[in-house]
């Protein structure tokens, strides 16, 4: 993807030296759906980059100050994408949480995927109880558009039983974009 500056950040692809950066909030994802990219070592966090590097739908959000890679998001590069629609996701280090970075971060993103890439539709999953999540897809002004009731499972209890998820999807057409759906 092509480099976007926002007022605070930079979006722009991974490229080596990211892995450190990577590793700092990979290492122990609080969400559910992301305990399966946790990585054990720097030296996993380095393949983890290079692959990441090559996916035209994965970005690192860094801070303009100090170049530091704070988080990521990913939308528009899935091979299941069909209709012009795309799933979006983000990411942050928690150390960066609470400042507005993922709003800023997600509305340059989905700028560019509806502008630029010409997407029509974009959507995420949501779990229910993921309240952040939820706050930031209504702040971009998504719509929420269903409840999957015990959808995926991404953990397992003690006894090793599969603990189910109730996933919402969040949605916006490009035209709803357009005319200024986001919140803020
Ligand atoms: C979901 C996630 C990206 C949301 O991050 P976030 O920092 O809460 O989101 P935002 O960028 O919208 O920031 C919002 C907060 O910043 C505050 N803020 C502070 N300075 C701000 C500024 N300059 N501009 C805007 N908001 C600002 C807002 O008031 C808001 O606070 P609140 O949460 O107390 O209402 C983050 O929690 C995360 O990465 N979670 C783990 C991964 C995850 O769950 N991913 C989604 C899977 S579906």
């Amino acid at each position: 993807m092509q480099i976007i500056e926002t007022e605070r950040l930079i979006l722009r692809p991974f490229r080596e030296g990211d892995a450190a950066d990577l590793f700092a909030y990979l290492r122990a994802p609080t969400a559910p759906c992301f305990l399966s990219l946790k990585l054990s070592d720097l030296a996993q966090a380095e393949a983890e980059v290079r692959k990441r590097a090559v996916d035209e739908g994965s970005v690192a959000i860094c801070l303009k100050e100090t170049g530091q890679v704070i988080g990521d998001l990913f939308g528009g590069a899935g091979d299941e994408e069909e209709d012009g629609t795309a799933s979006v996701g983000w990411h942050l280090n928690p150390q960066f949480g609470g400042r507005g970075y993922a709003f800023e971060a997600a509305k340059a993103l989905f700028d560019h995927l509806f502008r630029v890439m010409g997407f029509r539709r974009l959507y995420a999953y949501v779990e229910d109880h993921n309240t952040p999540s939820q706050r930031l897809c209504e702040k971009l002004g998504m719509r929420r558009e269903g409840v999957f009731i015990e959808f995926v499972s991404f953990t397992n209890d003690d006894a090793g039983n599969p603990i189910y998820e109730n996933t919402m999807q969040y949605a916006i057409l490009r035209r709803e974009w357009m005319s200024g759906a986001s919140a803020v």
